[in-house]
């Protein structure tokens, strides 16, 4: 039967709070199902945020990421974060504010900048590593989330006084997403009735003037600060920044756009690093080869880079980006009405065995002297709207790696694969990653006592 133009997307039969209860509890096994079923676009009903249609068709992909600002709002999609990041947020904005702030958060974002960001980096992760227990198993990713909230903090505010630096891990720690987005998830019914938002509220609300005051002061002070123009973090950069006005940001959107790059970017890239080693540990010829190149001082980095990009293909930290509609928008033939939403799958893309010929194999080399169009490998989204950290991420994630790899013998305490699990907005591995280290030259002694004869002793 031909399908009619006011179709909607297939769904299945089931009412939303069961579709929600699947999505929230089940994502993986749901979303295989659902394309099993109704192929690369489908739509699922949420309780919060309605009806999404997802789709995996690297074609309707494309769109979306070529579509104009007033088209698709992705802000408006984010809207949940906004208790937490502020609403003058890159994130939860769109169209000309959104660009504004997004022209001023780029340019130390940029590639070219990345090397100014190494030695912080390298010496942040070899702290860490001198501070792991030896012999003990501890989870990775408790422990990777720990780098990547010290890289944070030294590369993008520039703190480096350890007093400071704690008491700023402190409160943002507090405001945490991962403590506070249930919560969140209920705001659209709790806010029907104040008594009940403010009780849910109330800690959050706490800890996030505690969180908002400290960063004014810093700015504050930072802007007084004579050696701004020569420091080379982030919000020094951001403070010089202006507009085509010449308007730089105020104290608020600072503040806000700061506590973004956290959010953003520190459970992101820590939860990355856990499953890129519970890929490559669970695959020792991969590991074998990482460790080779990260030890070889002419290594080009070119292969961890391709193994980062892999795991990023199997175990992308967010599952899909959504964009509302705001001009009739049709997907694989549906025509849809404003007020829905689209969004691309980034999960179901890259499992596409169209695309990808063998998308189970964990396969670093598909990544090596090629680099796939955005439309079927999306970690990071895509369009306007593609992430600002992407080449951050990446560069701590190598450097992360090659630093360990170089320093320490690491092994996996489990070899079976660890289930994904949802840890508020980001797809986790459920056991968090416990590993073993050694030192490389504890290994080394340990071989040479191994090899020593019996009769010498
Ligand atoms: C492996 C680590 C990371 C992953 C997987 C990731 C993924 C994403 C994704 C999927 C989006 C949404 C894009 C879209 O809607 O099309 C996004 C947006 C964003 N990310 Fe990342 N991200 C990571 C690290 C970072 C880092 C390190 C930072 C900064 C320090 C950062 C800052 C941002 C910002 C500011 C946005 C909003 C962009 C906008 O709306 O214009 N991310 N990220």
């Amino acid at each position: 039967m031909a399908r009619r133009r006011t179709d909607l997307p297939p769904t299945p039969p089931l009412p939303a709070v069961v579709q929600t209860a699947l999505w929230v509890f089940r994502p993986i096994q749901f979303m295989h199902w659902m394309r099993a079923h109704y192929g690369d676009t489908y739509r699922v009903k949420l309780l919060a945020a309605g009806d999404v249609v997802a789709t995996a068709n690297p074609q309707e992909i494309r769109k979306v990421f070529t579509a104009k600002a007033e088209q698709l709002h992705a802000g408006e999609a984010n809207v949940v974060l906004a208790p937490i990041v502020g609403d003058n947020s890159v994130l939860v904005l769109d169209e000309q504010r959104h660009l504004r702030q997004r022209r001023l958060l780029l340019p130390p974002f940029h590639g070219d900048r990345m090397r100014a960001y190494e030695v912080a980096m390298r010496e942040i992760t070899q702290a860490a590593v001198a501070r792991w227990p030896r012999g003990t198993a501890f989870r990775l990713r408790e422990e990777s989330q720990a780098i990547t909230m010290d890289v944070i903090l030294r590369v993008v505010f520039g703190i480096t006084d350890p007093d400071r630096t704690r008491e700023f891990r402190d409160r943002m720690n507090a405001i945490e997403p991962q403590r506070w987005f249930k919560r969140f998830a209920l705001l659209p019914i709790a806010s029907r009735i104040p008594a009940v938002e403010r009780r849910l509220f109330a800690g959050f609300n706490r800890a996030k003037a505690d969180f908002d005051a400290l960063m004014l002061e810093e700015i504050t002070a930072r802007r007084a600060a004579p050696d701004a123009a020569d420091r080379e973090d982030i919000l020094s950069m951001l403070l010089q920044a202006t507009d085509e006005d010449g308007n730089a940001m105020s104290d608020d959107e600072l503040r806000d756009e700061l506590v973004t790059l956290v959010v953003a970017g520190h459970e992101t890239t820590a939860t990355s690093l856990a499953w890129t080693f519970e890929l490559m540990l669970r695959h020792p010829d991969v590991w074998q080869r990482v460790v080779d190149e990260a030890r070889d001082p002419d290594g080009s980095g070119e292969y961890v880079d391709a193994v980062v990009k892999e795991s990023l293909r199997m175990r992308p930290i967010l599952p899909l980006v959504a964009r509302v509609i705001k001009e009739p928008w049709t997907v694989d033939g549906y025509e849809l009405k404003p007020g829905r939403v689209v969004a691309p799958n980034i999960y179901l893309a890259h499992y596409r065995e169209a695309t990808w010929g063998d998308p189970e194999e964990f396969r670093p080399e598909r990544f090596i002297g090629q680099q796939p169009e955005g439309s079927v490998w999306l970690p990071f989204g895509g369009g306007i709207r593609r992430c600002i950290g992407a080449s951050f991420a990446l560069y701590e994630m190598r450097v992360v790696i090659q630093e360990i790899a170089r320093k320490l013998e690491v092994s996996a305490v489990r070899q079976s694969p660890e289930k994904i699990v949802r840890r508020a907005i980001t797809f986790a591995p459920g056991k968090d990653v416990p590993i073993e280290v050694e030192d490389v030259d504890a290994r080394a002694g340990e071989s040479i006592r191994d090899a020593t004869p019996a009769a010498a002793i």
